[in-house]
């Protein structure tokens, strides 16, 4: 018997309103596992990630972690239950400082020496946070912010981290600082599920990837296989 995938998606559909986004989506992903999801704007990766994370209600089909249905958990529970999104865009509090963000981020749970013991974890892994702790979130720079929003993710403990764009408005010095970052949370035991405009960097980053064109998947490989494919590399890696 295979283990049990950390999360499976089985032919999932939703939308807003009269429109379906999703047209029957299946995934999975492995504990231990970086998968990425890439695909055109609109294609439906930001859907498929909200729906996981119980923001978008799920239509028809199930979505299973640990083998157990999310449908019609709030989004709270599934933090609690170990998975974490980090949003387009980042948004981080502005108006709150980088240390209570941090703070925010360890909000559900009760551990305060665990919490402590994080919060330092998560200034060695991000200098340039303890540096600037006092400072507001939203005063910080794009790169900075990211970093930030990271950082708040894990403070959580998560045992899935759900990132969507997180190359977005950066410059590429940092997009490579920030993928170092990701591959060092997966070593340190995080499985991550990358949404990626980026499809060059997020299949270089990833174990395994898939291919969603109008809300449904066109291809699933091996990250290298998919990043040697020739469908691949005309319509995502412009070459
Ligand atoms: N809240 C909403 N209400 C109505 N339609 C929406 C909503 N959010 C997304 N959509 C539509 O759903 C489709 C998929 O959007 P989604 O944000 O999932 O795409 P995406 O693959 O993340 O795109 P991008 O790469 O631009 O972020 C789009 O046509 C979008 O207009
Ligand atoms: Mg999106």
């Amino acid at each position: 018997m295979p283990e049990t995938p950390l999360l499976e998606l089985r032919d999932v559909r939703t939308g807003y309103g009269p429109i379906e986004v999703l047209k029957g989506i299946s995934l999975e992903v492995r504990e231990g596992e970086i998968v990425t999801m890439i695909g055109a704007n609109g294609a439906g990766k930001t859907t498929t990630l909200m729906t996981v994370s119980g923001l978008v209600p799920l239509r028809t089909g199930a979505v299973l972690y640990r083998g157990e249905s999310l449908a019609g958990i709030p989004p709270h529970k599934i933090v609690e239950m170990g998975v974490c999104q980090i949003p387009e865009g980042r948004r981080i509090f502005p108006r709150l400082t980088v240390l209570e963000n941090l703070e925010m981020g360890g909000f559900i749970r009760k551990d305060r020496a665990g919490i402590a013991d994080d919060m330092e974890k998560s200034f060695h892994r991000f200098p340039v946070l303890r540096e600037r702790q006092a400072q507001l979130g939203g005063t910080l720079s794009g790169g900075e912010q990211q970093m930030l929003a990271i950082a708040r993710a894990l403070m959580a403990r998560p045992r899935l981290l759900l990132l969507d764009e997180p190359s977005l408005g950066l410059a590429p010095l940092i997009v490579s600082k920030v993928f170092e970052i990701l591959r060092e949370v997966n070593k340190d035991g995080v499985t991550l599920l990358l949404v990626e405009q980026h499809a060059k960097l997020a299949l270089k980053t990833a174990h395994r990837g898939y291919v969603l064109e109008t809300g449904r998947i066109t291809m699933s490989d091996a990250a290298s296989a998919l990043l040697a494919d020739p469908r691949v590399q005309d319509a995502y890696l412009g070459s």
